[in-house]
């Protein structure tokens, strides 16, 4: 017997509008909400900022053996949730640019994603949670009653990037040079050993290019009310 609330993943590469859509999700739907790519972050910063090079595995996997994570949802859907590693707080800190070029060297470590995914599925255990990532349905909750795999093209995902960076006060962004950065990291994510991003076998779809968000939004919660 299943004794828990439905669970619900939703992976696909760096900005398909996963967060956005996810976040509102949750809220609409009273799901908790869980963002595991600010665990990758969280772990990237700690590390960035400890006297380390990111690819000394070795290294990391001690700092990240029993680091403490919390994520404070914020209180309407467009506060971000806080994040907390070992009690300090870097909600801002692990959205730079610096760590985003650091996080894929981090997150292809099998100590971080055993110690992670560990966390996650703790948050999971009673269900009633949405949680975005790249492998959620695949490797994190490969029960999860519902799975969608979000994605857009390069190009798409570009100008959205560039669009909230430029919101963040980044100046002087060139667009090629971030569809570029994009398509790297999702080879660097899709082609990894562990755990890469992968459409879940029985994940669903959904091509986010030319949908609005309250069209993606509407689709997500259609589904779910289908379960
Ligand atoms: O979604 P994001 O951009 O905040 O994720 C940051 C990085 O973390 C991304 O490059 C891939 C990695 N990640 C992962 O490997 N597995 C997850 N479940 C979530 C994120």
């Amino acid at each position: 017997i299943i004794l828990r609330q439905p669970i619900v993943a939703i992976d696909g590469p760096a900005g398909a509008g996963k967060s956005t859509v996810t976040r509102r999700v949750a809220k609409e739907l009273g799901l908790l909400y869980l963002d595991t790519g600010a665990m990758y972050r969280a772990v990237t910063w700690l590390v960035m900022n400890s006297q380390i090079v990111v690819d000394d595995e070795s290294a990391v996997a001690k700092i990240v053996k029993g680091v403490k994570i919390d994520l404070i949802p914020g209180n309407t859907p467009h506060l971000p949730v806080e994040v907390y590693i070992n009690q300090q707080e870097v909600t801002q800190a692990i959205r730079t640019p610096e760590v985003t070029a650091n996080v894929s060297a981090i997150s292809a470590q099998a100590a971080v994603r055993k110690e992670l995914v560990q966390a996650q599925q703790n948050y999971g255990v009673e269900g009633g949670i949405i949680a975005e990532g790249r492998d959620i349905g695949t490797n994190v909750f490969p029960d999860a009653e519902l799975k969608i795999f979000l994605t857009a093209s390069p190009q798409e995902r570009a100008k959205r990037r560039l669009s909230d960076l430029q919101n963040q006060g980044y100046k002087d962004i060139n667009l090629k040079q971030l569809e570029q950065e994009i398509i790297e990291r999702d080879n660097k994510d899709s082609n990894r050993a562990i755990a890469p991003l992968k459409k879940a076998d029985d994940a669903i779809e959904i091509i986010t290019d030319r949908l609005s968000i309250e069209e993606v939004i509407n689709k997500i919660k259609e589904l779910y009310s289908n379960l």
